[in-house]
């Protein structure tokens, strides 16, 4: 099995933690997109694409890569998130724009993975910010759990 992790993670690095953890257990290569050349995205079997949730979607510069995606006949993807905020809803939203793009370049999307990340943004900065320490050891073990069971799934 081919696997590759693609993630854009900047705020404090919270989501290429989860990355790294889902990584190591797919034996996979976790890499930014800006260093991914969409040619190269067919040859693997199974891709998880990862981001900090910015402005309640995934970063632009993983909207985009997916705009350059081949289009593919059944490829096989999954996604990732950490953000301030959780909730089943929230999270199915936040992750949507990303859904539609990969759904319609032809990857079925085999599950999702969200977890809460440290946020120091805007005036939270002055607080303490929220989340501190997340994603803890609890968030990195449900990360690596749900990667066994991506394998499960491409079996
Ligand atoms: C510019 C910016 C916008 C954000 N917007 C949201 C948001 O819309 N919803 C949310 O739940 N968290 C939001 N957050 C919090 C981040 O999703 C959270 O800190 C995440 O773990 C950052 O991931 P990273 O460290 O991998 O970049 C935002 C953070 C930043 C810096």
């Amino acid at each position: 099995m081919k696997a590759l992790i693609i993630v854009y993670s900047y705020h404090h690095m919270n989501t290429e933690k989860v990355a790294n953890a889902m990584a190591e257990v797919l034996e996979a290569e976790a890499m930014p997109p800006s260093s991914v050349d969409p040619i190269d995205i067919p040859g693997y079997d199974i891709i998880g694409f990862g981001s900090g949730i910015y402005s309640a979607r995934f970063h632009d510069e993983m909207l985009d890569l997916s705009d350059k995606l081949v289009q593919v006949d059944d490829g096989k993807a999954f996604l990732f998130s950490t953000s301030a905020i959780m909730g089943k809803n929230k999270v199915a939203n936040d992750h949507k724009a990303m859904r539609e793009k990969l759904t319609s370049k032809g990857y079925s999307i085999l599950d999702e993975f969200a977890c809460k990340g440290y946020n120091t943004n805007s005036f939270l900065k002055y607080f303490g910010g929220m989340n501190r320490g997340r994603p803890n050891v609890e968030d990195l073990n449900n990360a690596r759990e749900f990667a066994l069971q991506i394998i499960e799934q491409i079996k």
